[in-house]
């Protein structure tokens, strides 16, 4: 049997196969924030799909954090019941699902959050608004939110928590030096611009306890001119570890970073998957905790080389299991023909435009 469908543990969750669901902001939450019984369709499909682990897209963990419209909130007990429902929903599947936590920093729109963004540094974030200078004060207060949303996770029935500390959103803009210009504690040395994460998961553990996975999704370089580099990611996610996170997915780029963007597209030729392939290598050399590889993997030779090759331990998808949520079943039942997905991102476009993602080549072809 391939390695790829081995059971495997991450701190008491047992995954039934080494395939994950990347988070992808699926756009179909309501204005407030709530799960919706799209959504619930949506994850129990990838369940029957048989994915091992389902990552949520990313969920703001106070209002001011919120990047998109429609995206998931659980800044709020009063979001508890709904997420309960949809836990419930891919258990009764045999499925596992973490929620991908997340604050977008200077990302966040303050259409919909009536407020100032808030970043590492005042500066213009990506979307052309100045970010206010978090203060300590802000920053103590991030930190609580994280650990009471990941507190509304265990009692809403997630198997985990997975903190977004990638693509540009606040705590990567915090470990990258092109968007932390501070010069207090939190800025500067990778020590310091790794301190809020560390909180982070040390005010998670006090909440959740030491037996729940935790697990973090950062950026092995951010492919900007003066952005967070790969001995330094590395040297982050050996503090984590020892910080007590559960596993690590490594990704990489923001969107300023051009073609070397975190979905990269003309993903033609085999050569051209796994991107992030050396950035997760290094990882796993240094890092003695499971290490789950995401970025343009479309080929199930693909995925095994890299768990064979000790690349990684798990295999993420985003785009792929937007058109086919049965992927992994069809390459369990022997279907060994690579993802139908093209790559062009398009599937962005219905997910913020509060249509729900979708695969717009597939709905366009009719097929
Ligand atoms: C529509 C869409 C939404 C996404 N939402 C998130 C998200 O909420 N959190 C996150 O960490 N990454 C998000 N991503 C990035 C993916 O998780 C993944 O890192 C990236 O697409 C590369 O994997 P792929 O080539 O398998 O698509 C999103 C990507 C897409 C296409």
């Amino acid at each position: 049997m391939s390695k790829l469908f081995e059971t495997t543990q991450l701190n008491g969750m047992t995954l039934k196969n080494r395939f994950v669901r990347a988070a992808t902001a699926e756009g179909m939450a309501t204005v407030d924030g709530e799960s919706t019984p799209r959504l619930v369709n949506l994850m129990t499909g990838l369940a029957d799909g048989g994915v091992g682990l389902i990552i949520t897209g990313h969920t703001y963990v106070t209002k001011r954090g919120q990047a998109t419209p429609w995206q998931l909130g659980i800044y709020d007990d009063k979001l508890i019941t709904g997420l309960r429902a949809m836990t419930d929903a891919v258990h009764e599947k045999d499925g596992r699902i973490v929620v991908q936590l997340a604050h977008s920093g200077m990302l966040a729109n303050p259409k919909l959050t009536n407020d100032a963004p808030l970043g590492p540094s005042a500066m213009e974030g990506l979307n052309g608004v100045i970010a206010q200078e978090m203060t300590i004060g802000d920053i103590q207060k991030t930190v609580e939110a994280f650990g009471a949303a990941a507190a509304r996770a265990r009692a809403a029935g997630f198997d985990g928590v997975e903190l977004h500390a990638a693509h540009s959103y606040l705590l990567s803009q915090f470990l990258s030096p092109a968007f932390n210009q501070r010069t207090d504690a939190y800025g500067g040395t990778i020590e310091n611009r790794a301190k809020i994460v560390l909180e982070v998961v040390q005010a998670i553990r006090k909440r959740v306890g030491e037996d729940f996975p935790v697990l973090i999704k950062m950026n092995g370089q951010d492919f900007l001119e003066g952005g967070l580099e790969l001995e330094d990611a590395v040297q982050a996610g050996s503090m984590l570890k020892e910080a007590g996170i559960d596993a690590i997915e490594v990704s990489g780029g923001t969107f300023a970073s051009g073609d070397l963007m975190p979905s990269r597209k003309d993903i033609i030729k085999e050569s051209d998957e796994a991107y992030f392939k050396t950035e997760a290598r290094a990882f796993k050399e240094r890092i003695t905790i499971p290490i789950i590889v995401v970025g343009g993997i479309r080929s199930f030779p693909v995925a095994e080389g890299l768990v064979n090759d000790h690349v990684a331990d798990y295999i993420s998808l985003c785009r792929p299991l937007i058109r086919e949520p049965g992927l992994i079943n069809r390459w369990r039942s022997g279907d060994l023909r690579k993802a139908t997905c093209v790559s062009d991102s398009k599937c962005f476009r219905p997910a913020l435009a509060g249509k729900g993602v979708y695969c717009v080549v597939e709905k366009r072809s009719g097929a």
